[in-house]
């Protein structure tokens, strides 16, 4: 049977689904792996594919607001409004967990992370489902996150049934706000709705903190995370680069904002953060099939825009030390 699955098998799957199976879904930011937060056995499924630790929550996708306060309470108005401006979109609340949400789901926390994702199969899918989908990126943990249906197949050997729907177009997991305060917001993840776009959508009546580079709650701000399996190391200057080559030679693969290396493996990142952001992981992952013996990123600039992105590539090369070259 095909792994591969399209719009017409919305409600086959939504029946599997329904039934404690899980599926690979697209969305806006990166592939998820669904199943339905009211089936225990689809959320184990969940964890064990991913070799997940069972203490590490995960988000559930809504598919209308009012859903929301099924499933969280306490909600400040602040969420509203930004639900209002963002959703269907890259952005997730964390908030308190009303007693319909597993524990399973949250890692037995009595917070749950919620977001509605702006990909019309997705949201076709929990509508058909009747329940909101719990779906961390459909990677194994620490791993790369897929960004079109071909990474999943790679990723688990074709062994996870996969929901096709094209590239995705944020390229980044979503920006993760603890709401669970009425006049002080958090963010735990950055990613592509930035800081200022959420200041400014609540006209900076409500303070924002990001303490995301300590917070030691989310498995994505575990030092390394999104990571390649290549030794992969972020330059900042031509000196370093001038390093890493002497040291890798024909072997390094870089991956460049300012300049075209014509011999040797590499690619050229686009200059605009949001086309950055959409080809970023399928980079790596090119990278990390590819010859080379090593991974150089260029550091791109220290922008607003730039802060999601900036995130995921000091997690991708946290593990490997540019001094040791
Ligand atoms: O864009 C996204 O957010 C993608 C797509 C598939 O929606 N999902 C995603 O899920 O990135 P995952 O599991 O790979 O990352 C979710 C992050 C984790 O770092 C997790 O710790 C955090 O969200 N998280 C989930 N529930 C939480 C909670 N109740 N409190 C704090 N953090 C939570
Ligand atoms: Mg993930």
């Amino acid at each position: 049977m095909s792994s591969i699955f399209s719009k017409k098998d919305i409600p086959l799957i939504a029946h599997a689904l329904r039934n404690g199976e899980v599926c690979a879904i697209p969305t806006e930011t990166v592939y998820g792996l669904a199943a339905s937060i009211t089936h225990p056995e689809g959320i184990k499924k969940i964890f064990t594919l991913k070799n997940r630790p069972a203490t590490h929550p995960l988000i559930i996708h809504i598919h209308t607001l009012d859903q929301l306060s099924e499933w969280a309470f306490d909600i400040p108005e602040y969420v509203y409004q930004l639900a209002k401006q963002f959703w269907p979109g890259p952005l997730t609340f964390v908030l308190k967990k009303t007693a319909a949400v597993s524990s399973l789901v949250t890692g037995g926390q009595s917070n749950v992370a919620i977001r509605m994702p702006a990909h019309p199969l997705a949201l076709s899918l929990i509508k058909a489902v009747g329940c909101p989908l719990a779906a961390p990126s459909a990677n194994r943990f620490g791993q790369v996150s897929p960004t079109c249906a071909q990474h999943v197949l790679s990723e688990f050997q074709g062994t996870v049934q996969v929901l096709e729907g094209g590239p995705s177009q944020i390229g980044i997991e979503s920006t993760i706000i603890d709401a669970r305060l009425p006049h002080l917001l958090t963010i735990l993840r950055p990613g592509m709705i930035t800081e200022k776009q959420i200041a400014s959508c609540l006209q900076n009546k409500i303070a924002i903190t990001s303490p995301h580079l300590k917070s030691p709650q989310l498995p994505g701000s575990l030092p390394y995370h999104y990571a390649p399996n290549k030794p992969t190391m972020l330059f900042h200057s031509n000196t370093t680069l001038a390093a890493l080559k002497r040291r890798y030679g024909h072997a390094l693969f870089l991956i460049t904002l300012s300049q075209v290396y014509t011999y040797t493996l590499g690619y050229k990142m686009p200059s605009q953060p949001e086309h950055y952001a959409q080809k970023l992981y399928d980079v790596l992952r090119t990278a990390d099939q590819s010859q080379a013996q090593a991974i150089a990123i260029e550091s791109p600039p220290n922008d607003a825009e730039w802060q999601g992105i900036q995130d995921r590539l000091k997690k991708a090369s946290a593990r490997d030390s540019i001094e040791s070259v």
